[in-house]
């Protein structure tokens, strides 16, 4: 009989070796190794079949077939997929527990039944009933939806090859486990054995998988990166759970491109699409007319966003005095701090800063740059700046404004909103004639202050 061979697998990144490590040579983590038993060492080379299908051809030869791309009826998910979800694809959707994952795939489920395409929803975690419970709360019901809790692959695979549905949902990855392997539901070699079988199942008969992946503390997709490398596509679902708002983030595509997101809103009956963003942010500005409050356009993937940011200042009670940031980059707040101390003379070194996007949406983008930098010094010197006028540019450390992308979606989008003027970067060109909006260049950051002025009031 052949020896069954063990080895050890570092659960953060995959690496295997044949004796335990207290550290991972790969990806330096400490005591992530477990040990596994790899039965697939045992099979005899007559029980593995290949079936050469494909040999190697001329590109001029390869036949092009359009891809077919089911819709989910949900359009902001539609558009994180490029178009819907191609048909023979495998996607991984990941993000924190209790974000909404189950929640809008089953929606999706019940969006795709009343089209009349098969649904198998697979639920490792939760019962039927339970499953059935959201359902009710969600409204979704078909005779076209089948749900399946199990966490058994070789079932799971049985049941996809008898029903051969249009869709599979598998609620989690790290649930499941094949018998083929002897470590535990959600380790690596468990989760990588499946999940490549389950690219294979997707592949031969041409079924749509989406599979639901929990991320770590750390914020990576729990257990493996190799997960991300094997699907044909990641989306990343992010969100404050304390708050409404939720975005599905493409961060992988195979078949469109990775800048999409699409935004929602948790409520009572599920998630529902905000085809309006900025909107959503903004809900609050037009009353609030007070010192250090600006409107800047932000971009999310590739899609202009107006949010509030809003800035205290004040003298400081403390030894040192604090910075505080919420939304935005402590440390870009910082720069910004000591690029105004030191091209424009404010004096801020016994005051307290704070800095606060409203919305609680998080903006990372150099491009906000400007608009920080003004609500700073309109609340420092206590004027409120012009409802009608949004900001946009990046704050170079010379004071010089640099040129930030999406310039024309950027001043569309406010034009959209009913802003007046726009504040932009000297640098960046702009090729259309926008009517409705001004368009003010600005190319430092005093320029920027003194040119402001003219939408300052007291
Ligand atoms: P769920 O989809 O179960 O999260 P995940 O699968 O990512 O772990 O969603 C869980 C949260 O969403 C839970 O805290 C309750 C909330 N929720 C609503 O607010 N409204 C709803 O209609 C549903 C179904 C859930
Ligand atoms: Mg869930």
């Amino acid at each position: 009989m052949a020896k069954i061979k063990s080895k050890y697998v570092c659960q953060n990144c995959g690496y295997e070796t044949a004796g335990y490590l207290g550290k991972c040579p790969e990806c330096a983590s400490w005591g992530s190794f477990i040990e596994e038993t790899d039965s697939s060492s045992l099979k005899k080379e007559s029980e593995i079949s290949i079936i050469d299908t494909t040999p190697p051809m001329k590109l001029s030869e390869i036949e092009m077939n359009k891809e077919i791309r089911i819709s989910t009826n949900i359009s902001e998910f539609d558009r994180v997929l490029g178009g819907g979800i191609v048909q023979g694809s495998l996607i991984l959707i990941a993000g924190d527990p209790g974000i909404g994952k189950s929640t809008i795939l089953l929606q999706t489920s019940g969006e795709l039944c009343k089209e009349s395409k098969t649904v198998l929803y697979i639920s490792a975690e939760e019962s039927a009933s339970q499953v059935k419970l959201r359902a009710e709360r969600l409204g979704v019901k078909s005779d076209n939806l089948y749900i399946y809790p199990q966490t058994n692959f070789e079932l799971i695979k049985k049941h996809i090859e008898d029903l051969k549905p249009n869709l599979v949902i598998v609620d989690s990855i790290q649930a499941i486990y094949t018998t083929t392997i002897q470590s535990s539901a959600g380790s690596v070699s468990q989760i990588r054995e499946c999940c490549n079988s389950l690219m294979q199942i997707a592949k031969s008969q041409n079924i749509s998988i989406i599979v639901i992946g929990h991320v770590t503390k750390e914020g990576n997709i729990a257990g493996p990166k190799v997960l991300e490398h094997m699907v044909d596509t990641v989306i990343q679902f992010e969100g404050d759970k304390s708050k409404t708002y939720r975005i599905l983030r493409s961060i992988k595509n195979r078949f469109g491109n990775t800048s999409e997101v699409g935004i929602f809103e948790m409520g009572g009956n599920g998630l529902t699409e905000i085809i309006n963003p900025s909107d959503l942010f903004l809900k609050e500005y037009s009353q609030t007319q007070t010192p250090g409050s600006t409107i800047i356009v932000t971009s999310e993937g590739t899609r202009p966003l107006l949010v509030e940011i809003q800035a205290l200042v004040g003298t400081t009670p403390y030894p040192a005095p604090r910075r505080v940031a919420n939304g935005v980059d402590t440390s870009r707040v910082l720069q910004i701090l000591a690029v105004l101390e030191k091209r424009i003379g404010l004096n801020l070194s016994k005051q307290d800063v704070y800095v606060n996007v409203i919305g609680g949406i998080d903006v990372n983008e150099p491009a906000a740059d400007l608009g920080i930098a003004l609500a700073i010094v309109t609340c420092v010197r206590d004027v409120v700046f012009d409802l009608q006028t949004a900001i946009v540019g990046e704050i170079g450390l010379s004071g010089e404004i640099r040129a930030v992308n999406h310039i024309e979606k950027r001043i569309n989008e406010a034009k959209k909103l009913g802003f007046k003027r726009i504040i932009i970067p000297e640098s960046n060109e702009v090729q259309e004639n926008f009517e409705g909006i001004e368009v003010v260049k600005v190319r430092k950051i005093l320029e920027a202050i003194t040119r402001g002025v003219r939408s300052i009031k007291n």
